[in-house]
């Protein structure tokens, strides 16, 4: 069975304050984890306070972004793989819908940074999904599958999925209060393990498929029902730390 994976990406929100602060919370509340992992995804600056606060604690620390280029070098304003594992981070997001349309990342992008965070041990949160007029148009599948075959076009290629998640974040549902229930999230989470299974049926079973988008303690227990949804990416109520626990509440329940 797959463990389900609660992660909060906590985005370009908090100061040493906030942050300590909601650490302290989620610590406090976080019960019986046995079925769910939980991983937290603060800015760069706080990674290695909160990697301190969160020492000996069970939960996992990510980084919501990372350079393409591995090692060191010239690279103004970047951070590396192996910066963040050296600040005990398990866990890098990649592809967020904001970096690809805020920042211009392509699926191109997106793979060479798959294989550099494979290379140094980080397991990638690689982020999937339609922006709200591909769905309207009925292009869903299409630009869902043309993200993951970027990543299985990898040099780690689908290999590299047996240490990594995938998340699938409708667009549209991000930030917006607006969640695809449960029905459309799960069609989609098929979808994307049906299109791994074709590459290699093993990994594509024990892979985690997490959803995100406007996850809340109150929608949470339902989503995470479905059999292809393995827990959640979650952005605004990973802010708060009694709704983020009633979400991971959720996720061991739900399963
Ligand atoms: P949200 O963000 O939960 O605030 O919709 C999810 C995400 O961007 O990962």
């Amino acid at each position: 069975m797959r463990r389900a994976l609660v992660a909060g990406n906590w985005k370009m929100n908090g100061s040493r304050t906030a942050v300590s602060v909601l650490v302290d919370r989620l610590l406090s509340g976080i019960g019986d984890r046995e079925t769910t992992e939980v991983a937290v995804c603060p800015p760069f600056p706080y990674l290695g306070m909160v990697a301190e606060l969160l020492a000996g604690s069970g939960v996992a620390l990510g980084g919501q972004n990372m350079c393409e280029v591995g090692g060191a070098g010239a690279y103004t304003g970047e951070v590396s793989a192996e910066m963040l594992r050296d600040l005990g981070c398990q866990y890098v997001i990649l592809g967020h819908s904001e970096r690809r349309t805020l920042y211009g990342e392509t699926d191109q992008m997106v793979a060479r940074k798959f294989d550099v965070a494979s290379t140094a041990g980080l397991e990638a949160i690689v982020c999937v999904g339609e922006l709200l007029d591909e769905r309207q148009s009925g292009r869903t599948e299409q630009v869902v599958a043309r993200q993951l075959d970027a990543i299985l076009g990898s040099q780690a290629g689908v290999d590299g999925l047996a240490n990594a998640v995938i998340a699938y974040e409708p667009v549209w549902a991000i930030g917006t209060g607006m969640t695809a229930t449960p029905e459309q999230a799960q069609q989609v989470h098929a979808f994307i393990r049906q299109r791994i299974a074709a590459h290699n049926p093993q990994i594509a079973g024990g892979l985690r498929i997490l959803y995100g988008g406007s996850v809340k303690a109150a929608n949470a227990a339902e989503l995470f029902g479905q059999p292809d949804i393995d827990g959640g990416l979650i952005g605004g109520a990973a802010l708060q730390a009694e709704e983020f626990l009633a979400i991971c509440r959720a996720a061991h329940t739900g399963r």
